[in-house]
């Protein structure tokens, strides 16, 4: 298996200040480790404080949690994606379920912000899942393999192969319900069959992360699951000890 990628979702929290002083406790509790991978996902406002206070370490990159699909232009209150390089993001997450469902976000979007990564060299990670009603009505592959094939549909397989993909459940981000491993890896493990697809040659190099409700007492569990690369986790990477106790485990 390659090195474990750990994400921190940051979503509505951590202002500049709060990030420093995050990023203070958290240096002192994680020294680097290069058989993992650490990411952290601030709030755009954020980006320069924490990008600034991982200065000296190289091990940790940062993204943002949403682009808009153009380079520029008149829209108002959005940032592009080669606005985020250019302020230190190396990558930026695409079609979080939050981007879909709370702000009406479609896959054809989340295809032209996959591409618009691609253009100003960040890595999309690209979120997928399915609600609770389409998983009792047995579409949970049906839905999370369309989400991923639109979402790449604008990008070459060379560009499919430097992307990371995240399956988060909506039933699970935020409830306190996790699925169980067995039930992460059928999913990733559909993923997987569609990267071959997607990106013949590479897919194997492409890590698939699972997202929601993931904490100190399940991350472990989960990270062991066959076909699961990594954890995208919110509301437990807010508090500096509590999501390096989860990196370093
Ligand atoms: P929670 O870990 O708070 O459930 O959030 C998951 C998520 O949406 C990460 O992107």
């Amino acid at each position: 298996m390659q090195r474990p990628v750990l994400a921190a979702n940051w979503k509505m929290h951590h202002g500049p200040t709060d990030a420093r002083e995050f990023l203070r406790t958290f240096l002192q509790y994680y020294p680097r480790h290069g058989d993992r991978q650490v990411l952290f996902f601030p709030s755009a406002i954020s980006l320069p404080a924490v990008v600034e206070g991982l200065r000296d370490r190289s091990d940790i990159r940062v993204g943002v949690q949403n682009i808009h699909w153009e380079d520029k232009g008149a829209f108002t209150g959005e940032i592009s994606a080669p606005m985020a390089r250019d302020a230190g993001a190396h990558l930026a997450l695409v079609g979080h379920s939050e981007r879909r469902h709370v702000f009406g976000e479609t896959d054809d979007e989340t295809a032209r912000k996959v591409a618009a990564c691609g253009r100003a060299h960040l890595v999309p990670v690209l979120c997928v899942g399915e609600t609770l009603a389409e998983r009792e009505a047995g579409e949970t592959e049906a839905v999370v393999l369309r989400q991923l094939r639109t979402g790449f549909s604008l990008v070459d397989a060379a560009q499919v192969a430097h992307a990371i993909v995240a399956y988060e459940p909506v039933w699970a981000i935020g409830t306190g319900r996790t699925a169980t491993p067995a039930d992460a890896s059928a999913v990733h493990r559909a993923i997987r069959e569609e990267l071959k697809q997607l990106a013949p040659e590479r897919h194997r190099a492409i890590p698939i992360l699972y997202g929601g409700s993931v904490n100190r007492g399940n991350a472990a569990s989960l990270l062991a699951a066959t076909e699961v690369d990594g954890l995208l986790v919110g509301g437990a990477s807010l508090d500096a000890e509590g999501w390096s106790a989860i990196v370093r485990a």
